[in-house]
């Protein structure tokens, strides 16, 4: 009976981890001089991926048609559009005090667990104590691929009205 539970707990273990890998291995990207270069055709709707840039973790996350159609304005100027599709990109680290928020798909939004904080699925607050969204780090779209570290003119757009910090 003991032998039997541990070889079911053992593979429980081993699907845990395989579990835990799968969802913390970036999709296929270019790290280069503090440039991480992504291919957005991999991504899936309402599937969050952390992709890593200098150190810090990216949210990615592909909206669903029902996101775009439902965002108020505010959510929809926090848009990434490449190739058709609406995309959230954040620096994945609450604005209060640096947690990484959990995104939890059946609700479509993030809770930070150190302090209750949450946030919508476009990643604008939407409880304190974070005092902001999430932040946008500078991009560059070019063609179906997003370069992350480097300012094209729709993130220059987003910062000049305010929205990346
Ligand atoms: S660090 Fe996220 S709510 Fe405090």
């Amino acid at each position: 009976m003991g032998k039997a539970f541990g070889g079911f707990a053992a593979v429980g273990a081993v699907a845990s981890l395989y579990a835990m890998k799968k969802s913390w291995d970036p999709l296929p990207s270019v790290k280069a001089a503090g440039f991480t270069t992504l291919d957005m055709s991999a991504y899936k709707e309402n599937e969050l991926v952390v992709e890593k840039w200098r150190g810090k973790p990216i949210f990615v996350l592909k909206k669903t048609a029902k996101m775009v159609s439902s965002q108020t304005p505010v959510q929809a100027e926090r848009d990434v559009m490449i190739d058709g599709s609406h995309y959230m990109i954040a620096i994945g680290l609450c604005t209060h005090l640096g947690c990484i928020p959990a995104y939890k798909p059946s609700t479509e939004d993030f809770l930070c667990a150190c302090h209750g904080g949450q946030f919508d699925f476009s990643g604008a607050v939407t409880k304190v104590p974070p005092p902001r969204g999430l932040d946008i780090p500078p991009f560059k779209i070019d063609g179906n691929k997003l370069v992350l570290g480097e300012v094209g003119p729709e993130y220059q757009a987003m910062k000049d009205t305010g929205i990346t910090l």
